[in-house]
């Protein structure tokens, strides 16, 4: 049996492919893992006990669209956070973590022909789901770089007609991983009115909208509230805002006609979120003041790598996430050197990234996720410096 065409040009997973670069070399020093996004702070204490209150619910199965309850906690934190109204029986649909919604919508969303071979954009770099989903969905993944000279964000406005004709879905990552870029109002308005001249849906990846410095993200809700609401579709999560990324719980948002086929195709194939942990992630978004003490956290490790990196030449301050996206001459060298002269790990840009156009814009940075506790972020980091930088 052949393995199916559409996904056999899969370049191997980031995080396989970095245990094989740095595979029988020894590490520099004590080991300091900055590679996987996988929050480190503490979760909500509390959440344990509601569990354990509700824990008979494991033994049925869950509703397909999620309680109301959970439903309607999702939609208050959605009007506070965005100032958007969204009715949460036909507008919201809990998820089991934003990466199998930004999976799955894809194949929902997305319509078989549209001017041809149906064209889905993502920025590159980019979470890696994107392109997994648009090629299940039998669309042509275009990656469209996202560097320092378009703000790390993609220039979408700036491809060809024809693409932008066959454009079904553009997948955008606000604040984005892996640089730390914040879509403005005005980039958002820009994006919203191309998407409404070609007539495709923007899926909005926020899942690092709650780790800011000073100011909240916009977030695409808020930018689309005057549109049709068919246009957006907001994707969040626990993952990172609570320190959750073991409940694997998120949600997406949209018009009622997207949800319906959203639900719909949840219905056949999906896998609802456990009924005890519904009730737990109803809690936990209706709490603000665990996020509020992890947001202070990040912007601790933010200044600090601030106070390091600033001199760099290259070097952007990210405006939210916890990542750094560090300029260096070639990616999996530096990570290959820090390994063996630090133990510092790291990931290479552009396992992140795609060739395009003869160039991957991954190519010349490392990624450093700020998720290791301070008394270990602050000396890693500094040996990072002097081991890249000098
Ligand atoms: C950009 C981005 N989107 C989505 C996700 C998925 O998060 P989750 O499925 O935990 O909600 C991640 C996780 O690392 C991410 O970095």
């Amino acid at each position: 049996m052949t393995f199916p065409e559409r996904f056999s040009n899969l370049p191997p997973y980031a995080f396989p492919r970095l245990r094989s670069l740095l595979a029988g070399i020894e590490p520099g020093g004590v080991p300091v893992d900055m590679t996987i996004g996988s929050p480190l702070h503490p979760f909500p204490h509390w959440i344990t006990d509601i569990v354990v209150e509700h824990a008979a619910g494991f033994g049925g199965y869950p509703p397909n669209d999620g309680t109301p309850e959970l439903q309607s906690a999702i939609a208050a934190w959605i009007a506070r956070r965005y100032g958007v109204a969204v009715d949460a029986a036909t507008q919201i649909l809990p998820l089991n973590g934003t990466r199998e919604g930004l999976f799955n919508a894809a194949l929902a969303l997305c319509p078989e022909d549209k001017n041809g071979t149906p064209v889905v954009l993502m920025p590159n770099p980019f979470y890696q789901v994107y392109a997994v989903a648009s090629l299940a969905a039998g669309a042509e993944p275009i990656y469209v770089p996202a560097t320092l000279d378009t703000g790390f964000l993609p220039d979408f406005a700036a491809l060809p007609a024809d693409v932008l004709n066959r454009t079904a879905v553009a997948y955008l990552c606000s604040p984005s991983n892996p640089q730390g870029a914040v879509a403005t109002a005005e980039y958002w308005a820009d994006l919203l009115a191309l998407a409404e001249k070609y007539d495709f849906k923007i899926f909005a990846d926020e899942c690092y909208s709650e780790i800011y410095r000073e100011a909240a993200p916009m977030g695409a809700l808020t930018a689309g509230k005057d549109l049709d609401p068919e246009r957006v579709v907001l994707f969040n999560s626990l993952s990172k805002r609570s320190n959750l990324a073991g409940l694997r719980s998120g949600f997406v948002a949209s018009g009622p006609e997207n949800m319906k086929r959203l639900k719909a195709l949840r219905a056949y194939a999906g896998a609802p979120l456990p009924l005890p942990l519904q009730r737990v992630a109803e809690k936990v978004w209706a709490d603000e003041e665990h996020v509020k003490a992890n947001r202070a956290l990040y912007r601790e490790k933010l200044d600090f790598s601030d106070t390091l990196f600033d001199e760099i030449d290259g070097y952007k301050s990210p405006e939210a996430g916890f990542f750094l996206w560090l300029p260096v001459p070639d990616g999996e060298a530096a990570t290959t050197q820090l390994w063996s002269k630090t133990g510092v790990k790291v990931l290479p840009g552009a396992y992140l990234g795609r060739d395009y156009q003869g160039t991957n814009p991954g190519q010349n940075y490392i990624r450093v996720a700020l998720v290791a506790p301070m008394n270990e972020l602050q000396p890693g980091l500094t040996l990072l410096k002097s081991c890249i930088y000098g």
